[in-house]
C-alpha cells in the first residue's frame, strides 16, 4: 500500500518533469495503445497500405510542412470525407479518448504518425 504510493508519487513527479522538460515528449506505448483502441490498425498500417495510407507515406507527405499536425488533427477529429482505394467515400474515423477531446492524447498519436 504505502509502496504503491511511493511508487505513483514518483512516476507522476516523473511525468511532470518530463512535460516540463521539453514541450513535447512523444509517448510512444501511448499513441499505438490509443490507435489500437479506435481500430485505426484495421485500415492503416505503418509500412503498408492498407484501405488507408501507411503511416510512413502520411509521414512523409507531411514532412517539413509547419501546418502537418493541425491539418492531421482536423482530420482526425472532424469526420471529413475520406476517399477508399475502391472508390467509394466515407466519413473518417473520430478518434475517440478518455476522457473525451483530449488534445494531449489527440496530439501524441498525430506526431507519433509524423515520426514514422
Ligand atoms: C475504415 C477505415 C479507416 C479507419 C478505421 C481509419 N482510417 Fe485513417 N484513413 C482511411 C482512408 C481511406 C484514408 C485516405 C483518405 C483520403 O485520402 O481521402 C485515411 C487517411 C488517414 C490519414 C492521412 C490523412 C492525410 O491528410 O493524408 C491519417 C493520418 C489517418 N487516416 C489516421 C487515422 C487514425 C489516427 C485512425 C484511428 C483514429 C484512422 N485513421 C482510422 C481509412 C481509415
Amino acid at each position: 500500500m504505502k509502496l504503491k504510493f511511493v511508487m505513483s508519487t514518483l512516476m507522476a513527479g516523473a511525468a511532470l518533469l518530463a512535460m516540463t522538460h521539453s514541450a513535447y515528449a512523444l509517448d510512444e506505448e501511448a499513441a499505438k495503445a490509443l490507435a489500437k483502441q479506435n481500430n485505426c490498425l484495421k485500415c492503416h498500417a505503418i509500412e503498408k497500405e492498407k484501405d488507408g495510407p501507411a503511416y510512413k507515406e502520411v509521414a512523409k507527405k507531411y514532412k517539413g510542412k509547419a501546418t502537418a499536425e493541425a491539418r492531421l488533427i482536423e482530420h482526425i477529429t472532424s469526420g471529413e470525407k475520406a476517399k477508399f482505394p475502391d472508390g467509394h467515400e466515407e466519413e473518417h474515423k473520430i478518434v475517440k479518448t478518455s476522457p473525451p477531446k483530449d488534445m494531449a492524447q489527440i496530439k501524441n498519436l498525430v506526431q507519433w504518425i509524423l515520426a514514422q
